[in-house]
């Protein structure tokens, strides 16, 4: 199959349909039509991998049973991995007060607890962590922990090496990038950048999961971080979501969502609304 071929390959819309379906029942995400144009050229590299002639062929394939190891790859291909450091920095504002305000508690053997779920490469559990050592630098002694999670391996395995090019580190002060970060001269692409410490790393388990799957975690939290990622479901998706989001929330806990993202009548859910995109189990 000569290259030419593979790479002007076009999305059909039976094509179009199959892979969307997948998607839609594997991870939730919902792809309008008008995302025909990103799907084609976002998977044109897996059909050269695969060596496959056209998105039919490749269709096929994904809905055969030898296809089934094709899905992650599908999935991590359409899923939007954008994210910041101290993205919506408000909310860690809302963090840093709660974590003051526990600390005394901490300091007597409490524990803190927080989930990032939809974490893309480590920005958003790295800031938390950052946060939560700026408000208790003793931490060491405490007993803090951060779960970090997404269904998406490659990023999960980007952000466990904590090696971040030049270009992402905008969000990140100078003081704080001195205290938490070293030089990196050759990142993965060749770039320069910042590796995080361990003392920031070392807070943060990284674990992929699949939040329309089921969840691993028996423990309650006392803070969930799930921004733009709900985002990407419809409505009936996410509405499975709040009352299992509720479930592992502390009653004084707090969940962070995007902002662009609500719960529609959230004391349906068990949810008071509290600063903008901040909910609180009633
Ligand atoms: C735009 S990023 C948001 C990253 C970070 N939370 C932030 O706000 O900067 C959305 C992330 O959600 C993840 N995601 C999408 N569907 C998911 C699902 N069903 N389960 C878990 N993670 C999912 C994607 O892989 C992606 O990394």
């Amino acid at each position: 199959m000569s290259a030419t071929r593979l790479a002007s390959s076009t999305l059909d819309s039976d094509s179009f349909r199959a892979i969307a379906d997948l998607a839609y029942r594997e991870s939730g995400l919902t792809l309008a039509d008008k995302k025909a144009t990103m799907i084609q050229s976002r998977l044109r590299h897996r059909l050269r991998i695969l060596g496959l002639p056209d998105f039919a062929a490749y269709c096929a394939y994904i809905q055969s049973e030898n296809g089934q190891e094709e899905h992650p790859h599908l999935i991590s291909a359409l899923t939007t991995n954008v994210s910041h450091f101290f993205r919506e920095s408000h909310h860690f504002d809302t963090l840093g007060k709660l974590v003051a305000k526990r600390l005394p508690d901490l300091r007597a053997g409490g524990c803190l607890r927080i989930w990032s779920a939809g974490c893309s490469n480590g920005q958003e559990p790295l800031s938390i962590a950052m946060t939560l050592l700026d408000h208790a630098p003793d931490m060491h002694k405490l007993d803090l922990r951060i779960l970090a999670t997404d269904i998406d391996a490659s990023v999960i395995n980007f952000a466990r090496e904590g090696v971040y090019p030049d270009r992402l580190m905008s969000g990140v002060s100078d003081e704080m990038r001195a205290r938490f970060f070293t030089r990196h001269t050759a990142s993965a692409g060749g770039e320069s950048g910042y590796a995080a410490k361990s003392e920031i790393k070392g807070m943060i388990r990284y674990n992929p999961l699949n939040l329309l799957k089921e969840w691993p975690m028996r423990s309650q939290f006392d803070v969930i971080f799930c921004r733009n990622v709900v985002i990407y479901f419809d409505v009936e998706t996410q509405c499975r979501l709040w009352p299992r989001m509720h479930q592992l929330l502390r009653p004084d806990g707090v969940l962070f969502l995007g902002h662009s993202e609500r719960i529609a009548q959230p004391e349906k859910f068990g949810f008071r609304v509290g600063e903008p995109t901040t909910y609180r189990p009633l």
